[in-house]
């Protein structure tokens, strides 16, 4: 097993998920606010602070990804993030794309930028202590969207992304976010999230890249956000093993889902339905949301509500971990 593969095995097994605390500056910024904090450098830190310190985290977190603002940044005992959650067992991670920006020619959609300049960019987070990245991805649902032009553009970015990760020596995370956003039906998602796996895959391929050192984070298939449709734990598990399977390599490390919007417990319980489903490849979370809303909301930027922040998160991370291994369902 090369090191890469051994790396991408320890982020999708042992019954642990990746925490997504990777959000850009702005979105980190506007998340604060909302929450009372003042949108601050210091308070982005701290906030990310308390989420890593968070007792007893490495027994349900096998990776937490940063943005590169937090990659730079020190805990208060002046430790580097990514060496201070190394030494907890947890493997620290990076994102870096910069954004899904406008694609031209195609109204709606998105394209993933960051491609310019890559390759140094992770030679540099790899000297920085980061062990795999993340890139995502964003497929708008509609009636007209996505347009064949913003799957494959958004396709070819990824699969050039994960090449350059393998070069330079660290697992790609593969993001390919269906939106849970809009009107449209499940099986609207599913056909969308079938065409978008499929493309991904087809570049995926033509980059040969190594599907073993490679983690595939996918949407759940669900019905759009303001469809009035709602579909059990059960029927989103079945319909997302389906089209993973339909349209996914079986020598895939594994499959780490974003939460995409549902909340937290929805989250966990369709990850728990999932998971009575045989699959080829071990299945776990890559939250981002369902994990740490609760936290956020319980900390308020407060010091002497850390606990409280971590307590949030850690019954979070045990609930999904638990339906890994078959504990319990949170
Ligand atoms: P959510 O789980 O909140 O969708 O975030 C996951 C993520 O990393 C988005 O890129």
């Amino acid at each position: 097993m090369s090191v890469l593969t051994e790396t991408a095995a320890a982020l999708v097994g042992g019954g642990k998920g990746i925490l997504a605390a990777d959000e850009s500056i702005g979105t980190m910024s506007s998340r604060l606010e909302k929450a009372g904090v003042a949108p601050t450098e210091e308070n982005r830190r701290a906030y990310r602070e308390m989420l890593v310190m968070t007792p007893d985290l490495a027994s349900g977190v096998s990776g937490i990804i940063f943005c590169d603002e937090t990659l730079r940044q020190r805990l208060s005992d002046d430790r580097p993030f990514p060496q201070a959650v190394q030494s907890l067992g947890i493997l620290p991670g990076i994102k870096v794309d910069t954004g899904a920006k406008p694609l031209p020619g195609a109204p709606g959609d998105t394209v993933t930028e960051g491609l310019d300049g890559l390759l140094p960019r992770l030679e540099e987070y790899v000297t920085l202590g980061a062990r795999f990245a993340k890139w995502r991805a964003v497929i708008t649902v509609d009636e007209m969207r996505p347009s064949v032009a913003a799957v494959r553009s958004n396709s070819h970015a990824l699969a050039r992304y994960a090449s350059a990760c393998h070069q330079a020596g660290l697992v790609p995370i593969v993001e390919p976010e269906v939106l849970m956003t809009g009107s449209h039906s499940m099986a609207r998602c599913r056909e969308v999230t079938a065409q978008v796996l499929r493309a991904v895959t087809d570049e995926l391929r033509s980059f040969g890249v190594d599907f073993a050192a490679t983690v595939l984070k996918p949407n759940m298939v669900l019905p759009g956000s303001s469809s009035g449709e709602q579909a059990s734990p059960e029927a989103v598990a079945q319909a997302t093993v389906e089209v993973l399977i339909e349209q996914m390599p079986a020598d895939l490390a594994g499959v780490a889902f974003l939460s995409g919007g549902q909340n937290p417990r929805e989250a966990t319980a369709n990850l728990a339905a999932m998971q009575s489903l045989p699959s080829p490849w071990p299945l776990t979370f890559s939250f981002g949301r369902a994990l740490v809303d609760p936290a956020l909301a319980a900390w308020r930027g407060e010091a002497d509500l850390i606990e409280a922040g971590q307590q949030a998160l850690s019954d979070r991370a045990s609930a999904n971990s638990a339906v890994l291994t078959g504990a319990a369902v949170g």
